[in-house]
């Protein structure tokens, strides 16, 4: 059985102690919740579009106010899918500011991250790469990226299609650092995917339901009751599965994508515009039901990690414990 131990590639790339990453999540990512991860030891990551849309922070100063939170380590995730020249213009202003302040440790999705790797290199930090196969992890490190986050089919947000055994099988042996993601939700787990030989774990649904992140209490209880089998793909949200709980409202709109727009997104010249507007109304929705507490509209974003968490704590009880648990068992 493979020796673990907290002093992973992952933490010596981002500088911490413990590998556990607090992934982006949009609507999710508040400034309290990033601060609070890395203060613990991991390291929180700060999604742009959360931080200044839904929790209104100007981002140089959302960035600020975290750093008032914690002196330890910050991330900062850059969504790179090619769209609109203003959305990459923001989001190339985002990452300098970012660097301005301090931040060394991105996560890059989607796209060719080479521009990215590119000016955070300068400065000497590291980017990894979120990837579901192998195609886009050679893709990622053609660009340059460093290490990759493998996201699996058990993961809340865009799932992969394959299992954590997969994926470690499957990329391994390109020789960066892999990073678990999906179904994270006790140390148990934490020390499974540390055995399979990861360098550490991103977690997004174990972070909702801490006493840190803004998400309505709705929102948390939902993730404590749930269980794995709860959790459903739907492509009503964003034109492509996404995971959430069934809910009856998610139930009464159906999982698919309506035909018009399954249309629209099968064709090239139709396929951005659709993409687009899918992402338009669901930052709106997803914010909107992220903070709602009245819970007639439960859009909630969960992966199957819901299975195994147990209680709201403080986000970094759960990075303590999971500390504990590895050192512990060594
Ligand atoms: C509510 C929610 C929103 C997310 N939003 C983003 C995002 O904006 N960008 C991103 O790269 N990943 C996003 N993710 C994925 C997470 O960063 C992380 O990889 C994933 O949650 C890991 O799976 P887990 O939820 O089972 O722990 C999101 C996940 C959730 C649950």
């Amino acid at each position: 059985m493979t020796a673990i131990s907290l002093d992973t590639p992952l933490a010596r790339h981002a500088g911490i102690e413990v590998p556990v990453i607090c992934g982006a999540m949009y609507p999710c990512s508040n400034p309290e919740l990033v601060a609070a991860v890395s203060e613990a030891g991991g390291i929180g990551i700060i999604q742009p579009i959360s931080l200044t849309y839904v929790h209104g922070h100007a981002f140089r100063e959302g960035i600020r106010f975290i750093k008032r939170l914690t002196t330890k380590p910050i991330g900062m995730n850059a969504l790179i899918e090619q769209s609109s020249r203003s959305y990459h213009e923001r989001m190339t202003r985002w990452i300098d500011i970012a660097l301005e302040e301090g931040v060394r440790f991105f996560v890059t999705s989607l796209g060719n991250p080479r521009w990215v790797v590119d000016r955070v290199s300068q400065v000497g930090g590291v980017v990894y790469h979120d990837v579901t196969e192998r195609k886009w992890a050679e893709k990622g490190l053609a660009g340059g990226v460093q290490g990759l986050i493998a996201v699996n089919r058990r993961a809340g947000g865009h799932a992969g299609a394959k299992s954590a055994e997969e994926l470690i099988t499957e990329l391994g042996g390109l020789g960066v650092p892999i990073v678990a993601a999906g179904g994270i939700g006790d140390a148990e787990e934490f020390l499974g995917v540390l055995r399979m030989g990861y360098a550490g774990a991103q977690l997004g649904t174990r972070f909702i339901a801490t006493t840190e992140c803004r998400a309505s209490e709705a929102y948390k209880r939902a993730i404590l009751e749930a269980d794995e089998d709860d959790i459903v793909l739907s492509e009503r949200i964003t034109g492509v599965p996404v995971a959430v709980i069934r809910t009856p409202y998610i139930e009464k709109m159906g999982l698919k994508a309506g035909p018009v727009a399954r249309w629209m997104l099968r064709h090239r010249r139709t396929k951005h515009l659709m993409r687009t507007a899918y992402a338009l109304r669901s930052l709106w929705q997803l914010k909107r039901a992220s903070l709602d507490e009245t819970g007639n509209k439960d859009y909630w974003q969960a992966g199957r990690s819901v299975g195994t968490i147990e209680k709201i704590e403080p986000a970094g009880e759960v990075v303590r414990r999971f500390r504990e648990a590895v050192l512990s068992r060594r």
